[in-house]
């Protein structure tokens, strides 16, 4: 047997390695030469003088068709996955969007009523958490209207808003300034729990802004008082601290807002509630001021 058949044998029956690349093109295979090229490469290089020659063309045209297949195979199955992967990713944005989309659209509510029960049947990402719609409560009459975050847990349990540990600390101080429930309407930006009692996000927040702004439409209030840095931001589309627009009346669209620190954040730091003690009483000169007939 001659040394070049030998050899011949032995590729022929060598399984074809596949190296490791990370692309496609960074294979030889893929780089700079395809088939006509090594066949012309073949046929310049190869003067036909020797066996050695002829044969090992030969070998290396067949290793590289048994490459090819196999990385053909590949780019096909990873051609498949990468499809399926889009149509998956496309469908889900399809599906935010009606959700973004049918929820701008539904809420245009002309009575509270009707904001009600479109609100109740709304699809929204985290409303399966949550044990109950919590509306709102107190005086739907009234010319102040309060509009916090979200329901706690508490509020959770009963339906209403601002009735667990920071809503009671809410209420004493407006109660100091001869605010109470019976005359104002309270409100959240989002009427159900965020799981696990975290903030709602700013895409969530963006989602509830046309149905807020048609609560506030509805109500028709003079004066809204902005509990927290969510609601100022979800009303008043706006990014400023609430440590920098706390307390100041904003004029806008014929009614006044006033953002408020939130009661939790009192909470944590009772040094600030002489900011809010503050704040109360400039809520209470305002309604004075407007003639508003709903302090006790
Ligand atoms: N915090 C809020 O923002 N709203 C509630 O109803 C209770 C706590």
């Amino acid at each position: 047997m001659s040394k070049s058949y030998e050899l011949w044998v032995k590729k022929m029956h060598a399984k074809p390695s596949m190296p490791n690349y990370s692309n496609y093109s960074d294979r030889p295979e893929y780089s700079s030469c395809d088939n006509s090229m090594r066949s012309e490469n073949f046929q310049e290089n190869c003067s036909g003088e020797s066996d050695d020659c002829i044969q090992s063309d030969c070998l290396e045209t067949n290793d590289i068709k048994i490459k090819k297949t196999t990385i053909n195979d590949m780019k096909i199955k990873e051609n498949v996955i990468q499809k399926s992967i889009q149509t998956k990713e496309k469908k889900m944005k399809t599906k935010e969007k009606i959700v973004m989309e049918n929820f701008q659209e539904f809420v245009k509510s002309n009575t509270l009523s009707e904001l009600r029960s479109n609100l109740a049947k709304i699809e929204f990402p985290f409303k399966k958490y949550a044990t109950t719609m919590v509306f709102s409560d107190g005086n739907s009459e009234s010319p102040l209207m309060l509009i916090g975050e979200a329901p706690g847990q508490e509020e959770d349990k009963q339906g209403k808003p601002f009735v667990g540990e920071s809503g009671k600390l809410l209420e004493s101080m407006l109660n100091a300034a001869k605010i109470y429930r019976k005359n104002y309407y309270i409100t959240n930006i989002v009427p159900w729990r965020p799981p696990e009692n975290r903030a709602p996000t700013t895409e969530e927040i963006k989602i509830m802004r046309p149905y807020i702004l048609n609560h506030i439409e509805i109500i028709n209030p003079k004066i809204v008082i902005l509990i927290g840095s969510t609601s100022y931001k979800a009303v008043m589309n706006q990014v400023k601290a609430i440590t920098t627009v706390r307390g100041e009346f904003i004029d806008h669209n014929n009614r006044l807002y006033i953002p408020i620190f939130h009661p939790s954040y009192l909470l944590r730091s009772p040094s600030k509630k002489k900011d809010m003690w503050r704040d109360m009483l400039s809520i209470k000169n305002k309604i004075k001021e407007l003639n508003l007939d709903i302090l006790e």
